[in-house]
């Protein structure tokens, strides 16, 4: 039986910005400098990229996302490090779900503003996969850094207190990865296109990389016993910034 309930529990660090629902949480690294490639790629960093082993270095047509989870401290969880590179005039994302068919994926975004100059935007999401819509949410994102260079978007940035805990035996850092595009017109985001689906994985295990799995549409099977994801909010604490 596959029922089970899925905690994924997200301690936000949040400080006020003025402004955009939803960015409260975020906050940026002063370096801007971005670098990403395949170096250290199931060895001390999770990939997943389409199509299969390419590289982002110097390569637009290669999306690609790694993962570092840190040991994780209990209550709190794990602190994960992404990187996501890809070619996009809208949007790239990462997800992270129980299962890509049902329940909601918690979506980190890092777009280019193409009605100003391409700037570099983040913003945080949860998708609902039953019908793609994307609302805001409130999770803590630190040391986000962005580089947009033609079609070429890449960043960095950390989530801290990762956590899910379910019902079955499996650890609290197994998650499906889902990478996808997206359009941005400088106001709304388009549906996240999914164009590559890991399948459950262990974050916390570079080597856990991802059974095949052919690309998941919004047309994805959908298995009866649907698994609940649910994004809670633990803590908010607030920093004022003059
Ligand atoms: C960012 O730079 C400012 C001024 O250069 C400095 O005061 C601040 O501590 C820096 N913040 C981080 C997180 O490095
Ligand atoms: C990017 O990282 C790679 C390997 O980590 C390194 O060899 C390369 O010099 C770096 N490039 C820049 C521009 O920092
Ligand atoms: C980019 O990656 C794709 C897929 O791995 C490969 O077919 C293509 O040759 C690469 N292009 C360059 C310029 O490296
Ligand atoms: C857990 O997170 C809370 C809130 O961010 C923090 O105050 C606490 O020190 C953390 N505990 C551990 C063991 O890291
Ligand atoms: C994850 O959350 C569950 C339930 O809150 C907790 O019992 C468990 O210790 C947490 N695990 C880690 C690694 O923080
Ligand atoms: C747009 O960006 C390019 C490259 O960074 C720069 O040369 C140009 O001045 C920018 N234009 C505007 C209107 O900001
Ligand atoms: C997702 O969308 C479906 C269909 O619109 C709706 O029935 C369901 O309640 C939504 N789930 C969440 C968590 O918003
Ligand atoms: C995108 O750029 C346009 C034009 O400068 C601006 O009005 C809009 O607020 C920007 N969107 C975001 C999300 O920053
Ligand atoms: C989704 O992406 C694929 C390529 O990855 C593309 O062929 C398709 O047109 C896209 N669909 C939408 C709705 O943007
Ligand atoms: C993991 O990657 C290795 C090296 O590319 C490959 O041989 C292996 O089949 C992959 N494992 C899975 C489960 O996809």
């Amino acid at each position: 039986m596959e029922r089970g309930l899925i905690l994924l529990v997200a301690a936000l660090m949040a400080y006020v910005a003025p402004g955009v629902q939803g960015t409260a949480q975020l906050s940026f690294a002063n370096n801007t400098q971005v670098n990403i490639t395949r170096a250290g790629c199931r060895v001390s960093k999770l990939c997943v990229e389409t199509p299969a082993d390419c590289d982002p270095t110097g390569n637009n047509s290669c999306l690609f996302a790694s993962v570092v989870a840190s040991t994780p401290v209990a209550p709190n969880g794990t602190e994960l490090s992404i990187e996501l590179s890809g070619a996009s005039k809208g949007y790239i994302a990462l997800g992270l779900t129980a299962k890509a068919s049902a329940g909601t994926t918690m979506l980190f975004i890092c777009a280019q503003n193409s009605s100003n100059n391409g700037t570099f935007l983040f913003r945080t999401k949860q998708r609902n996969n039953t019908d793609g819509v994307l609302t805001p949410t409130e999770t803590s994102v630190t040391e986000i850094r962005g580089t947009v260079k033609g079609n070429v978007i890449q960043c960095e940035f950390n989530v801290p207190n990762v956590n899910a805990s379910r019902t079955r035996t499996s650890p609290d850092t197994t998650f499906s990865i889902l990478i996808g595009t997206g359009t941005f017109d400088g106001t709304d985001f388009g549906p996240f296109n999914i164009s590559r689906d890991s399948g459950p994985l262990n974050l916390a295990d570079p080597t856990s990389n991802a059974t095949t799995t052919a690309p998941t549409g919004s047309s994805g099977a959908v298995h009866p016993q649907a698994v609940l994801l649910l994004l809670s909010v633990l803590t908010l604490s607030v920093m004022l910034r003059a």
